[in-house]
């Protein structure tokens, strides 16, 4: 075979496998999600509007197939993959508020402020937070404290103050600002990478991975959501919005701290390309078992949605 039929050929096997962990996850989330009842319906009609039916379930992936690295029960890994899919849903939908980015559009559909209303918008993020740390620390999720413990606390630390939070901080008050190439790489790390390395380490944490493995998997996701988080950039810059499902040329008139905008978008896209090379390297030791994830890195910077 030649190489370019084998890179065909693995990439046909990445959108399978990716098309099947988002239809695993989305039976997950549609029976994890609380039911449109009582007086809170509408809440949790905001809650499942904003998480089901959309989104690439990339990270949910991430940790379906880590998972599968140590052989971990499937369905214990779904739950973690909801969870984290809900994580991020809440993180989208405050992200697309009128105080953030004040973005209208997100999955090719009106973002949850704007199906709803904003206190609506709020309380719905809020609650899907919630609710993910809630399903870690569920039995069900796995048959040890220890681990349903570091779950939680690990996602904790991927998503507060000194993760995705502090993050999303740093990118409001940069608005307008010149940050250094090294400063927008702590920006991005923070408020994309961290959660995209925690969905990683989530499969080596419910698979009780040995050390040195679970922090070749921790590598590999901080490269990955850094290279993610630049071709995101990339797209708000290049895409369309038929393309994305969200509003784009967005970074540029909010002035947002972008690689794209402080080393223009070659260099960006230069940058992007070798923290993905990276990414896969760190997964070499894993074989063949983890050839989904190193494609996975090839095709997070050549994506156009
Ligand atoms: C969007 O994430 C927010 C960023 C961190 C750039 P995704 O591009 O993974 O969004 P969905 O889940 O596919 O909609
Ligand atoms: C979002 O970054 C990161 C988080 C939601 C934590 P962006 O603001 O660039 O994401 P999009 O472009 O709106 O999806
Ligand atoms: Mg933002
Ligand atoms: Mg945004
Ligand atoms: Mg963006």
């Amino acid at each position: 075979m030649s190489s370019q039929t084998t890179t065909d050929a693995l990439a046909a096997q990445l959108n399978a496998a990716l098309a099947a962990a988002a239809a695993e996850v989305e039976t997950a989330l549609a029976d994890l999600l609380p039911a449109e009842e009582g007086a809170e319906a509408r809440l949790c009609a905001a809650m499942r509007y904003a998480t089901l039916g959309g989104g690439k379930r990339m990270r949910a992936f991430l940790v379906l197939e880590t998972a599968a690295l140590f052989g971990v029960d499937r369905g214990c890994a779904a739950r973690v993959a909801a969870s984290v899919e809900m994580l991020h849903a809440y993180s989208l939908i405050h992200d697309d508020l009128p105080a953030m980015d004040d973005d209208d559009l997100r999955r090719g559909k009106p973002s949850a402020h704007k199906q709803f209303d904003e206190a609506t918008a709020i309380l719905a993020g809020d609650a899907l937070q919630a609710r993910a740390f809630e399903l870690l620390g569920e039995l069900a999720t796995h048959s040890s404290p220890e681990a349903r413990c570091e779950l939680v606390v690990a996602l904790g630390h991927a998503v507060g103050a000194r993760g995705m939070c502090g993050g999303q901080m740093i990118d409001i008050l940069a608005e307008g600002q010149v940050l250094t190439a090294e400063q927008i790489g702590r920006l991005q790390a923070l408020k994309t990478g961290r959660l995209i390395q925690y969905s990683a380490e989530a499969g080596a944490i419910l698979g009780r991975a040995p050390l040195h493995q679970r922090h070749l998997i921790a590598a590999y996701g901080r490269d990955l959501g850094t290279a993610f988080q630049i071709a995101d950039d990339v797209l708000d810059a290049t895409g369309t919005e038929a393309e994305v499902g969200k509003a784009v040329g967005k970074d540029a008139a909010a002035g947002k701290a972008t690689l794209v905008a402080v080393l223009g978008l070659e260099r960006a896209q230069a940058q992007a390309d070798a923290l993905a090379a990276q990414a896969a390297a760190h997964l070499e030791s894993f074989g063949e078992s983890a050839a989904m994830l190193r494609q996975l890195a090839a095709l997070v910077v050549a994506r156009r949605k």
